[in-house]
């Protein structure tokens, strides 16, 4: 995601997103990451006036304050608290048989960074959390303090493709030997120890990549992505296009697998839509997000 206050939300690559899921006015489309809603605003106002869209927010924040934007949308939008992992159930519970396209946006969310108590950033120090839904009961601070040596340097290395995860995971073991890493300041001081002074990358810090490790490892990232790529072609009616924002190169590579492998699939991107030089200068986030688009045939 991108930008923002509440009131102006302009969305990762929002024209981009509306000319390859082609919304039409009596389309149902399913927005997996609705977040503060960007996307599906532009959705809703494309689709004017009777067009729809279910979003799913597994977040309560988020879901509540996207609710709040938008509210000029009563009949149009439904939002559901629950992982867009859960789209084919929670589409039967609705009653609703097909939809005419999907959009996810990954990742977190500004407003989740911005909320430095929810512990998904290095800029402050707060609790060791990282939970996108609240609800559940894996959280950064209990991994680190449960985890093995090896299982913690596995997250790092595999989830954070972090070159120094051996040495990482060894230092933080000895550490929480002489009290638990309970906090996000602790967790970044013990990762930039470990890390020799070499090493350590020159524009961002230190931890970022430890920090993005723990926060797929919490939410389960990749294994929530990769069910929603399998289930979704049984709730997309032919034609229906399926658009995905990844981040990093891990979701990335899962999107373009899965797009050429399941046969549901056709690709429509060869190569990924990336933000333009304007969105990215104006918001630094876009630099690394790249859209996929298949159809379903
Ligand atoms: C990058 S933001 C989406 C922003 C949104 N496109 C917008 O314009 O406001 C990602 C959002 O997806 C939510 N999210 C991440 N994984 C999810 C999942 N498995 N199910 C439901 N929501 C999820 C996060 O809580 C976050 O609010």
């Amino acid at each position: 995601m991108p930008l923002t206050s509440p009131a102006i939300h302009i969305p990762v690559l929002q024209d981009e997103v509306l000319a390859w899921l082609q919304p039409t006015p009596n389309g149902l489309y399913v927005d997996g990451t609705l977040g503060l809603g960007g996307h599906t605003q532009a959705i809703l106002e494309k689709t004017t006036p009777s067009g729809r869209v279910i979003g799913f927010e597994w977040d309560e924040d988020a879901a509540v304050k996207a609710g709040e934007r938008l509210s000029g949308y009563p009949d149009r939008l439904h939002i559901v608290r629950a992982s867009y992992a859960a789209l084919v159930p929670e589409l039967m519970g609705l009653g609703v048989e097909g939809i005419d396209g999907l959009i996810a946006d990954l990742g977190v969310s500004s407003l989740q960074l911005d909320q430095a108590e929810r512990g998904f950033s290095f800029r402050a120090d707060h609790a060791l959390d990282m939970r996108m839904d609240r609800r559940g009961l894996i959280t950064a601070a209990s991994l680190v303090a449960q985890l093995s040596e090896e299982q913690l340097a596995n997250i790092f290395y595999y989830y954070g493709e972090e070159r120094q995860a051996r040495r990482i995971a060894r230092f933080l073991v000895e550490a929480r030997q002489e009290a638990p890493v309970s906090t996000t300041g602790r967790l970044a001081e013990i990762v930039a120890a470990a890390v020799p002074r070499k090493y350590h990358p020159p524009k961002v810090h230190v931890a970022t990549k430890v920090f993005q490790a723990l926060r797929i490892a919490v939410n389960g990232e990749l294994d929530n992505l990769a069910k929603l790529l399998a289930t979704a072609p049984e709730v997309m009616v032919p034609g229906a296009r399926i658009c995905i924002i990844t981040f990093h190169s891990l979701e990335d590579r899962i999107v373009k697998q899965t797009f050429v492998q399941n046969p549901a699939y056709a690709v429509l991107t060869k190569r990924p839509v990336e933000p333009s030089r304007a969105e990215m200068q104006r918001n630094p986030r876009a630099r690394s997000a790249k859209l996929r688009v298949a159809v379903r045939v």
